[in-house]
């Protein structure tokens, strides 16, 4: 089979195991990576993070069985950071975590082991194949870790939507996923692996436009049931240099299914643990020649939509 550029054979499906904070755009990451014919989501782990533990445990249990995915596993994991006080965010998800949007309850039972054990588990049995992907505080990824540091040998990659490498959102600094457990991001970064750190500065560019809202709305019910209602629940008074909300915890997904619409560079990312202004800092070096993350930096934005529709398209909620 030829694998010249453009001439390779289908891509194999790749196995994707989420860790998320559901929280308005991991809810819309859930829908990629369920209506991606090449992606498998082979499970949902939940962290406390945009709600507490209870709430975005909730939501993806929910979120399952409305985007009629009720094969994949959820298991709940951590509700606390590793050493700090909880960070929550329910000014921009809103109370439930979902924005006004209200689903049916779930039915279905949720995963017998913790998250921590499942992920372990999950990735150990399957080595070299499945793609983790996180979108919330990397508590849940730093204990996994510590129990079973082999899993930087068996993860075929590791993707995070967290970081900066200019300014923040939680604070001037910091973004919210790391500077809700700082502790986390900083031994998840030192664990040996290559961690493909999509920030603010790709994740702003994936801003929810009028147009794109309407689009949103063109998908039917899914659309004006749940996507545009969570992609445009969130409306910054501050930030008026954005005329949108950015679909974050979507672009880490597309970034396993599509990396070819992004533009990265390798650097050396560490985290400002000490600073009183600048907790939860990504301090990234890309000169550096000890490099320990791969960051993007540029999205193909047209094609990035024209992908996610494509895939979102593919899902029929449960009416
Ligand atoms: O800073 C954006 C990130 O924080 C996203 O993952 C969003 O869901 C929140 O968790
Ligand atoms: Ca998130």
């Amino acid at each position: 089979m030829w694998h010249r550029y453009g001439m390779t054979s289908a891509a194999p499906v790749r196995k994707l195991l989420l860790d998320c904070d559901p929280g308005l755009d991991d809810a819309l990451a859930i829908l990629l990576a369920a209506g991606d014919p090449d992606l498998e989501l082979v499970g949902i782990t939940t962290v406390g993070g945009n709600v507490g533990l209870d709430g975005t445990t909730r939501n993806a249990l929910q979120l399952r069985e409305y985007f009629q995915i009720d094969g994949v596993p959820v298991a709940a994991g951590a509700d606390q950071p590793l050493s700090r006080a909880a960070e929550t965010a329910e000014h921009v998800h809103g109370a439930s975590g979902l924005g006004d949007v209200v689903l049916a309850e779930a039915t279905l039972a949720i995963e017998a082991r913790s998250a921590i054990d499942f992920l372990i588990d999950t990735i150990r049995d399957a080595p070299g194949q499945i793609h983790l992907v996180a979108t919330g505080p990397l508590t849940n990824i730093a204990l996994a870790l510590r129990q079973e540091p082999r899993l930087t040998e068996w993860v075929a990659s590791f993707t995070i939507m967290g970081g900066s490498y200019t300014r923040g959102n939680a604070t001037p600094a910091a973004e919210f996923n790391i500077f809700a457990d700082p502790e986390a991001a900083a031994e998840v970064f030192a664990a040996g692996w290559t961690v493909t750190m999509i920030g603010l500065d790709l994740t702003l560019q994936a801003i929810v436009t009028d147009a794109v809202g309407e689009r949103m709305k063109a998908l039917g019910p899914l659309g004006t049931d749940l996507v545009e209602p969570l992609a445009t629940f969130w409306k910054n008074p501050l930030d008026d240099q954005w005329d949108g909300q950015a679909l974050h915890d979507v672009c880490a997904v597309a970034f396993v299914a599509r990396p070819e619409l992004f533009t990265s560079k390798p650097a050396r990312v560490e985290i400002e643990l000490a600073g009183e202004f600048t907790a939860g800092m990504t301090v990234v070096d890309f000169h550096s020649d000890a490099p320990n993350a791969l960051v993007p930096m540029r999205l193909d934005v047209a094609g990035f939509w024209d992908y996610v529709f494509a895939a979102w398209g593919n899902v029929e909620p449960r009416g």
